[in-house]
């Protein structure tokens, strides 16, 4: 059994998705061996049931972090697939050793709020992972995963950053928005190549890709509940919070990044 997330549920997504069939896949939780080294946070003033909350987020983080580390190794195959410069492929393996460091950073967290350790249990790898290799189709998921999802992923971890008043969130998340933000960088930098090699084809799948998302009205969340501005203060957003940031990452940034790749 592994948690699964559509495409509509990207709201809720943490960094790069593994998207395998439109689904996205990740690990369940398991032993930590090796994933949660952190110095002891004293987290004795903290209630109970929030900070079970706060591990189950960090936990949740982790395991998308940790399902990035994959998706970034498949990237490095479809680069190599479509044959890619070098730039790009050095990009994508140095993005994916940031990925473990990612999910390192979120196990450790998670394992101090839940005062167990906490680690990934195996990755569900069956199906059609490569999936077609063509260019059109790697670039529209490149948009999907690099271009929009880590483009939110570090707008999110930056307010989350800004808002978090406990010293190691305020690190992991300073690290990790600094991270996608690269990230990003270098899939908007492979679509514009695979644009560039491949033609009114990619153009034209790319220019469907974004348009589906930028015409999607924003996921709907559950109403905010008592312990928000708490779970923020330790670097967790509310999901109202995550929603204005998507909303303003899709219209401010990755609406005007789209039009200008597509109408170069
Ligand atoms: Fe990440
Ligand atoms: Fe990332």
């Amino acid at each position: 059994m592994h948690q699964e997330a559509t495409m509509n549920s990207l709201i809720s997504l943490a960094g790069r998705p593994l998207f395998v069939d439109g689904q996205s896949r990740s690990a369940v939780l398991g032993e930590g061996k090796g994933w949660e080294s952190l110095n002891q946070l004293d987290l004795t003033q903290i209630d109970p049931p929030i900070r079970k909350k706060i591990a189950e987020q960090w936990a949740r983080d982790a395991l998308f972090e940790h399902a990035s580390v994959a998706s970034f190794s498949r990237f490095s195959l479809h680069l190599m697939a479509v044959a890619a410069p070098p730039h790009l492929l050095d990009g994508s393996h140095r993005a994916a050793l940031d990925e473990i460091r990612h999910a390192k950073i979120c196990f450790a967290l998670a394992s101090a709020y839940a005062g167990e350790p906490l680690g990934p249990g195996p990755l569900p790898l069956e199906g059609d992972i490569l999936g077609p290799l063509d260019l059109p189709t790697i670039a529209v998921a490149t948009v999907r995963e690099g271009c929009i999802g880590e483009t939110i992923a570090a707008l999110e971890a930056d307010q989350a950053r800004e808002v978090a008043q406990i010293v190691p969130a305020k690190e992991a998340l300073s690290t990790i928005a600094e991270d996608e933000s690269r990230h990003a960088e270098l899939a908007w930098q492979f679509v514009r190549w695979a644009i560039d090699v491949g033609g009114k084809p990619v153009r034209d799948a790319v220019r469907q890709a974004f348009d589906e998302v930028l015409s999607r009205p924003a996921p709907p969340v559950s109403p905010a509940d008592d312990g928000d501005d708490e779970l923020e203060r330790h670097g967790r957003l509310s999901d109202p919070s995550k929603r204005a940031v998507y909303v303003a990452g899709l219209n401010e940034v990755i609406r005007p990044a789209a039009e200008a790749l597509l109408n170069a």
